[in-house]
């Protein structure tokens, strides 16, 4: 983690614990979850099955990294923002995805545990993004929004597909469902940061299409990466049947396609998608009196 990304946790984290949060006045509130999953011993911990336990651990892989470089992203135009809600906004997500850095590396230690290739894998990614960011601070702030945007419909799907959350072990499930519940929180953050320092359409879905091809292709690289250390690559049948199960005519990714179109109308705001209901029910369940992971947040409790 990088010494500003630190100091910015740590100014959360006092915030958390003299006041409310800045990010909590705009609902963007970050929560500090205590992840373990010492005594764990799935290895294929979605759906115990190894082709989706690769697929999803190779996204978990890529957060870390990812999730440090959208901040980067945002922090370079922070000071351009006049708008009190919005640095408001700004600060619930730097504290937000700096925290969810630090529980998908609680996991990823643990991939790699099983002899997976989380830490090269973190290392190429760190390459790549270290390369890539330095074209333009606005291509970094175009590729955040379009990377959000996809995190906010995973996030959304995870929260309303019962039978996806019920996939994953009950051990990891805490740290998928307080990442969907967050991304879901802040989804127009970054957005909003392009909008007001003059982004434009047409740098917006060029960036669009140029993200998702590397998207693609790191994703294929880093599963495939994992199924071969797991001597998984070549069950063709798992394979294809998991791989149906993801982008198949009806597959989970598949189902997405309408929601990740909308991005290209010229009028779009991640607004549009309604989850106010969603982020009200699973704020409740998770961390509410009684909340299923209440218990693993570490300081104040009113932060749900
Ligand atoms: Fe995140
Ligand atoms: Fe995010």
């Amino acid at each position: 983690m990088t010494a500003s990304l630190s100091t910015d946790v740590t100014e959360n984290l006092k915030q958390t614990a003299s006041r409310q949060p800045l990010g909590a006045r705009v609902g963007i509130p970050p929560r500090r979850v205590a992840m373990n999953l010492e005594d764990t011993r799935s290895k294929h911990w979605y759906a115990d099955d190894a082709f989706l336990t690769a697929y999803w651990s190779a996204f978990s892989v890529l957060l870390p990294e990812g999730e440090q470089f959208f901040v980067r992203a945002v922090k370079h135009y922070r000071d351009q923002i006049t708008d009190e809600d919005l640095k408001a906004g700004i600060a619930g997500f730097i504290g937000q995805e700096a925290l969810h850095t630090q529980g998908h590396q609680v996991l990823n230690a643990y991939i790699e545990n099983h002899k997976l290739p989380a830490e090269r894998l973190e290392k190429q990614l760190r390459f790549l993004l270290d390369t890539v960011g330095k074209i333009h601070p606005r291509l970094n702030l175009a590729a955040t929004i379009c990377l959000e945007h996809f995190t906010a419909l995973l996030g959304e799907q995870l929260l309303a597909e019962q039978d996806h959350h019920d996939a994953i072990n009950t051990d990891v499930r805490p740290l998928w469902m307080w990442h969907a519940l967050e991304e879901t929180e802040h989804k127009a953050v970054a957005w909003d940061v392009y909008q007001q320092t003059g982004g434009s359409y047409a740098v917006r879905v060029a960036t669009m299409g140029l993200t998702t091809v590397i998207l693609g292709a790191v994703m294929a690289y880093a599963t495939a990466s994992i199924l071969q250390a797991d001597g998984k690559l070549f069950d063709v049948r798992n394979n294809a049947r998991g791989f149906l199960s993801l982008f198949g005519r009806q597959g989970r990714m598949t189902r997405l396609l309408p929601k990740f179109l909308d991005f290209f109308k010229p009028g779009f705001h991640p607004n549009d998608h309604d989850t106010n209901a969603l982020v009200a029910e699973w704020r409740e369940r998770l961390f509410g009196v009684d909340g299923e992971i209440s218990h693993l947040v570490k300081g104040a409790k009113s932060l749900h």
